[in-house]
């Protein structure tokens, strides 16, 4: 496995192998990994011939109250575990690697992205965007794999490509949960021992919603509410948003009579987590 840090020997690596015929697979990530990263690396090596990390911990797409300085980076162990999946080459900038003095473009996302994550956390798609794109154009993979826990990201990424012509397939992958249903994310390493328990509060809330919609309950905002006093009787500290919406636009539904998705997000002490789940009339 070969740590690549400059910009253009990513490019000429990359597209060395794609001349060669190869199929390369990409999985960008802000490091931290868990086995939520490490299904979609093992998902690009079953579907690919070669494959490609990105470690970087994006500036812009965090907000000036958000958790950049103090989000985890465990380059070290990152690295051992990406080098045990048999991973090719971890692509892993610094920040003026991809941010030069000067820089000054950026992505207006799609549609998509302005409702749910878009408001709670003004420009961070903005920045989400700007830096796939980049990465995109720096590691010029056959297929990009995308994690459904962050469900509108994956949304947002997947107009995005088709939108602007890239030519990339972009595959979504389900989301890895812990034995209890939390799912797994580099967030949770902030949580103590009670906010863990608090956390699940997000899981019950989604389940709860699933469970009424099977026993008949097809209407949206009485979910809605349920997912609401299941997240704070559950431990919950604030809640950003709880919504039964469109799969495909994020848009409100008003009656559950085709699959639907339901989103979370919810504060527990100084940790902001998200989830959700395809609800099945
Ligand atoms: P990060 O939060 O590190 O996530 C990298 C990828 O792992 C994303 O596609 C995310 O959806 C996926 N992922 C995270 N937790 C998962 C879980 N429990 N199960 C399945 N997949 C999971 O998302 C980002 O980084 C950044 O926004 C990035 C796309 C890299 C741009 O900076």
């Amino acid at each position: 496995m070969r740590i690549l840090t400059c910009c253009s020997e990513a490019y000429a690596q990359v597209d060395h192998l794609r001349r060669q015929g190869a199929r390369v697979g990409f999985v960008p990530t802000m490091g931290a990994l868990h086995e939520g990263h490490l299904s979609l690396v093992r998902r690009s090596r079953e579907d690919c011939d070669a494959t490609v990390v990105s470690i970087f911990v994006n500036p812009t797409q965090f907000g000036p109250h958000e958790d950049f300085s103090r989000y985890p980076r465990t380059f070290e162990s990152d690295c051992a575990a990406l080098r045990d999946l048999g991973v090719d080459f971890v692509f892993a900038p610094s920040a003026e690697e991809l941010y030069p003095a000067g820089f000054s473009t950026y992505v207006q996302p799609p549609k998509v992205a302005e409702r749910l994550e878009g408001k709670c956390r003004p420009g961070h798609f903005r920045g989400v965007a700007t830096v796939v794109l980049k990465l995109f154009h720096i590691i010029p993979a056959t297929a990009a794999y995308f994690g459904q826990k962050d469900y509108q990201q994956l949304l947002v990424i997947q107009h995005m490509v088709d939108d602007l012509n890239v030519p990339i397939r972009v595959v979504g992958c389900p989301i890895v949960r812990e034995p209890d249903g939390l799912a797994m994310s580099s967030r949770n390493r902030y949580l103590s021992q009670a906010e863990r328990e608090a956390a699940l509060s997000l899981w019950k809330a989604l389940t709860a919603a699933q469970s009424a919609l099977s026993s008949g309950q097809r209407d949206a905002r009485e979910l809605e509410q349920l997912m609401q006093t299941t997240l704070y009787t559950q431990g919950a500290d604030r809640i950003d948003y709880a919504v039964v919406a469109d799969p495909a636009s994020l848009e409100p539904v008003s009656q559950v009579d085709r699959p639907a998705i339901a989103l979370v997000a919810a504060h527990v002490g100084k940790t902001r987590l998200i989830d959700n789940l395809l609800l099945q009339p």
